[in-house]
């Protein structure tokens, strides 16, 4: 009798260490609910989340939320429909996420925002942040500049998607870095969205309104400063050195802007960190305690490092 139990107990714990060895491990889901596809850095992010999800056997559900909030919360409540693991929001803007990540809390699924920051009375609604720190990005792209012109312009600002934390953080810390310089005024700003040809079109309308009374362009993203070169030159002027131009991203053209002169500095921001995020659910997942906020290293190229950089830019 006792012989019969050893041997049931044996048996019990061999299928298990077989199954553990010969059973696939549970494929992960995970849900991404994308802002849309408004930039080169938006496409380098997508790719970034798409890539390392395939490489590490992820089943990614990706939602490419056309550049509206209710894209994203209608595919967020599909996702807790579909019983994901995680999800992962990059917010198309700051406010009204609150009763879906109510939601998704409801059914206990971990919510990660990337990119863009929320606001929220309630950080307990989602496990943590991954993205650039934007007010650092416009701080950066300030202090460049002011030192670049001693101090003294007339600055137009091409603004990203309104209600935006990039455009929000990026307008406000550059506004209050250059408030120390009488000299540097923003004499006009509009948005732009974020998009080449927005970033064209305002620039026109500067130029139409103010003439030959701009002296630099402040630009929340690389592809509005491309529009607003497209629009320099167009009206007979160079950019870079007629109209000095400062923008955010460092997307691989905007670093080859900036070592043709048509641009005078980019301020990085990241896009790449599709590993992060994975790695940072796999570990949420396995119980573990991640930081609550991670923000990516970011760099700035100018006249003096973009050639350089050129060749290894992954992005
Ligand atoms: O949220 C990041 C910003 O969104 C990038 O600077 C911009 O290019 C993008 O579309």
């Amino acid at each position: 009798m006792h012989l019969a139990k050893t041997f049931r107990y044996l048996f019990i714990a061999l299928s298990i260490s077989l199954a553990a060895t010969v059973l696939p491990a549970k494929q992960l889901k995970v849900g991404f609910a994308q802002t849309g596809a408004e930039s080169a850095w938006r496409t380098a992010n997508s790719e970034s989340m798409k890539s390392e999800a395939k490489k590490r056997g992820i089943d990614l559900k990706f939602s490419d939320g056309q550049g509206k909030q209710e894209n994203q919360i209608r595919a967020v409540r599909s996702f807790i429909t579909q019983r994901v693991d995680a999800i992962v929001i990059a917010p198309i803007v700051e406010t009204g996420w609150e009763p879906v990540l109510r939601e998704a809390r409801r059914a206990k699924i971990p919510v990660i925002i990337t990119d863009r920051t929320i606001q929220t009375t309630d950080d307990s609604l989602f496990v943590c942040f991954i993205g650039s720190d934007f007010l650092e990005e416009g701080r950066l792209a300030a202090a460049w500049l002011a030192k670049a012109v001693n101090g003294k312009g007339r600055i137009v600002e091409l603004q990203g998607t309104p209600g935006s934390a990039p455009a929000n953080d990026r307008r406000k810390a550059f506004a209050e870095a250059i408030a120390t310089f009488p000299n540097l005024k923003i004499i006009d700003s509009q948005s732009g969205d974020f998009r080449r040809s927005g970033g064209k079109e305002v620039m026109e309308a500067f130029l139409k309104k103010h003439g030959r009374n701009i002296d630099i362009v402040y630009a929340h993203n690389d592809d509005m400063a491309l529009g607003a070169v497209q629009a320099i030159e167009a009206a007979g002027l160079k950019p870079g050195t007629d109209i000095k131009i400062i923008a955010i991203d460092a997307i691989r053209e905007g670093v080859q802007a900036v070592a043709d002169g048509r641009i005078n500095c980019v301020v990085e921001c990241n896009p790449l960190f599709g590993s992060k995020v994975y790695d940072t659910i796999e570990a949420i997942l396995a119980g573990k305690k991640v930081p609550k906020k991670v923000f990516n290293k970011d760099e700035l190229f100018d006249h003096t490092n973009a050639a350089a950089a050129l060749p290894t830019r992954q992005y």
